[in-house]
């Protein structure tokens, strides 16, 4: 088992959505030789202008490709992944809310999606003992700590069981538990990272932080789920994919792997920090009806990266202010994002929640 070096040719799907496009800007940016083709069926939060910057310089399109297509199609996945040394998958419905209104698609990705990857690295793999290509392909799955349900005290580990409680979660545990079950009974070359809680440019806007970024800039009320007191450990977007990226390079075979954030806190502190980097006030904050099964916190322990010679870069301070700066210049780009089935879902999400808000308590 080899890990693909600079100079190979990566398949990344889901490359045209958040963490997997900042992914293709920053491996392309090293300008090392390294080949990326993405496969991006382009669902409401998957946005070719997130790889604009890619498409418009020379250097770096001249090394990328893009294809649209599903990776629940085995006929579009076989070619991709018989041409690439190494698949990074980010493709997936990703947001927990969504999966409570409507988990189908969740399933189809997560599950059956995930499953025709594995077939087709598992028919590269018979080719490569059979001699028919030099090494067999290496598939980095993303997934998340959501697999590990809602710490409530301490910090997950690689080794712990997964207790998923959202259709989301639910979806990327069983993804794993295939790419695991894959590695052991074919013998495919493997790893999974779990990333944290991730935000930074390009985040759609239905997620916390940029949905609360773009809403107070437009004066809109700020709906926070319940006491406001759950707490995420928050990760910039450029340490997810630089993790990532190094986890490929270097992760064990059959290797998880945690990617911690940088700091841990409460929804509520969070949310005082971004109104203050805003200049906006804590009255535009609406408390509203609690998200069901809603996990009170995530932690996770990242020894294992750490010893594999990975840390953060970018602390919380500095992310949330390039964050907010990145949104003030973008408004194009989240306005569009907020196309599509964007009222439609937003009614179906908030309406009923702000109708019956009320004024949240001022953060400590
Ligand atoms: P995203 O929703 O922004 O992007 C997902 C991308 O996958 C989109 O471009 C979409 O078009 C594409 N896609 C969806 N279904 C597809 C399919 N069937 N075939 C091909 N492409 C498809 O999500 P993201 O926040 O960038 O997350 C990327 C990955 O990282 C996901 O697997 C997610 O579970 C994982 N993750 C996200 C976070 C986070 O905080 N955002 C944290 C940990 C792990
Ligand atoms: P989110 O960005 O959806 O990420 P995740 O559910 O994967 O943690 O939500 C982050 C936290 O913010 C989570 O505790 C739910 C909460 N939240 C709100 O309070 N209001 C909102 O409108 C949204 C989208 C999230």
């Amino acid at each position: 088992m080899t890990a693909p070096g600079p100079g190979g040719h990566l398949l990344v799907t889901g490359g045209a959505g958040f963490i997997g496009s900042c992914f293709v800007r920053d491996v392309l940016g090293r300008r090392d030789g390294t080949r990326i083709t993405v496969l991006d069926k382009l669902t409401y939060a998957g946005n070719r202008a997130n790889l604009g910057e890619v498409e418009a310089d020379a250097g770096m399109a001249s090394r990328f490709a893009f294809v649209r297509g599903d990776i629940a199609d085995p006929a579009a996945v076989a070619p991709l992944v018989a041409a690439a040394d190494a698949i990074v998958n980010f493709a997936a419905e990703s947001h927990v809310d969504r999966s409570i209104l409507e988990p189908a698609a969740f399933l189809r990705t997560g599950v059956d999606g995930v499953h025709v990857l594995l077939e087709a690295l598992r028919a590269e793999t018979e080719r490569a003992l059979r001699g028919e290509r030099a090494t067999a392909p290496r598939l980095l799955q993303v997934s998340t700590d959501e697999v590990y349900g809602s710490i409530e005290a301490g910090h997950a580990r690689e080794a712990d069981a997964l207790a998923p409680r959202s259709p989301y979660a639910a979806a990327k545990a069983a993804g794993e538990l295939l790419v695991r079950a894959y590695h052991a009974t074919y013998g495919l070359d493997v790893v999974i990272t779990r990333g944290s809680n991730t935000y930074g440019p390009f985040h759609h806007p239905e997620k916390l932080i940029p949905l609360f970024v773009t809403n107070a800039l437009d004066d809109l009320p700020l709906p926070l789920y319940g006491d406001g007191l759950q707490r995420r450990d928050w990760l910039y977007v450029a340490d997810h994919a630089g993790a990532i990226a190094h986890v490929l390079a270097h992760g064990a075979t059959g290797g998880t792997y945690n990617i911690p954030g940088s700091a841990e806190l409460t929804n509520r502190d969070l949310v005082a920090r971004l109104l203050a980097l805003l200049d906006k006030p804590w009255s535009l904050v609406r408390s509203v009806a609690d998200r069901p099964g809603h996990d009170r916190r995530y932690a996770m322990d990242g020894r294992l990266l750490a010893a594999l010679g990975w840390t953060n870069r970018v602390g919380l301070d500095e992310g949330l202010a390039l964050t907010v700066a990145w949104y003030r210049d973008h408004e194009p780009w989240w306005r569009a994002a907020r196309g599509g089935d964007w009222d439609a879902y937003y009614a179906r999400q908030y309406a009923e929640r702000l109708a019956t808000s009320s004024v949240a308590e001022p953060a400590s």
